[in-house]
């Protein structure tokens, strides 16, 4: 994005706040940030804490706004959009299951629309986020959103019909990852660690694991392969979670978050 864009947030609410903090991170002028929110409270903190302007009307926000992120609840969308022309604006929706259709049809025929789904790590700068194209935006308009979800972490771009699989992917994948962190975890307890070391223990694990997979670009198996020793340790427990279905399980609970994902954009 250019750092002059006027960026308008209908909505502040724990996403908008991630977006924000990543934006001023990375150099954008406060004076250049606002946020539309009912809440006087979190108005009150998003100003006090950032600096940036604060009002209660999403029509004024978008005639003021080159750029606007729309940060609310999808059951509220319509009503938040309806004093809202889209002529000039892109639209940049985070709204999960909200089709760039339905967008498109609230902000009438010239809107120019991206829809993306973030997940929560870009609350610490680290979220993965997958950006599909509505039916009017550009190739300039692909590129100021990936920039700005790159100051949250990283981005990629896919058809809009994948981000069901997306969802059930990264999406919903930091609860996945939780709760594989609080089991390992739970395993240290069994044998003796405190909680603290352990659950610091498993966090770090999977933190420097997802590092030294991305810093190397190797396929999973092969550095895998570099922690299983011959007759070791780790060749047992990796033979114990193919017995248990660790695999199978995780494809499994990706397969049925796809398909709540694809039946909740239906309604
Ligand atoms: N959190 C995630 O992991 C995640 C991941 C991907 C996508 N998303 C999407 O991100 C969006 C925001 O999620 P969130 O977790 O940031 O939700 P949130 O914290 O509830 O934020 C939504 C904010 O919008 C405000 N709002 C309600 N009605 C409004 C209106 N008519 N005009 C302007 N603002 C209004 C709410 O104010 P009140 O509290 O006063 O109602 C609230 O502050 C959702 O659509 C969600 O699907 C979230």
């Amino acid at each position: 994005m250019h750092k002059e864009m006027k960026t308008g947030f209908i909505g502040g609410g724990n996403m908008a706040e991630a977006i924000i903090k990543g934006l001023l991170a990375g150099g954008v002028p406060a004076a250049n940030l606002t946020v539309s929110e009912p809440s006087e409270q979190r108005r009150g903190h998003l100003s006090e804490r950032y600096g940036i302007r604060t009002i209660s009307d999403n029509g004024e926000l978008c005639r003021q706004s080159d750029l606007v992120i729309l940060a609310v609840k999808p059951q509220v969308f319509s009503q938040a959009l309806k004093d809202v022309q889209g002529s000039n604006q892109l639209y940049i929706s985070i709204m999960a299951g909200v089709k760039c259709a339905a967008i498109e049809e609230v902000l009438g025929a010239e809107a120019r629309v991206v829809r993306v789904m973030p997940n929560t790590p870009a609350l610490v700068l680290e979220g993965a986020t997958a950006i599909a194209r509505g039916t009017r935006a550009t190739d300039d308009d692909l590129s100021i959103t990936r920039r700005i979800f790159d100051l949250v972490g990283t981005s990629c771009v896919v058809e809009e019909k994948l981000l069901d699989a997306v969802t059930g992917v990264s999406g919903s994948g930091p609860a996945y990852v939780l709760t594989f962190i609080e089991a390992l975890s739970d395993a240290g307890v069994k044998h003796g660690l405190t909680r603290d070391v352990a659950t610091a223990l498993a966090a770090q694990t999977v933190y420097g694991t997802a590092k030294l997979l991305l810093e190397t670009r190797e396929h999973p198996a092969v550095l895998k392969s570099q922690v299983a020793s011959p007759g070791g340790t780790t060749i047992a427990a990796m033979h114990q979670l193919d017995r248990d279905g660790f695999r199978a399980a995780t494809i499994n609970a990706v397969d049925v978050c796809v398909a709540r994902s694809m039946e909740l954009g239906k309604k």
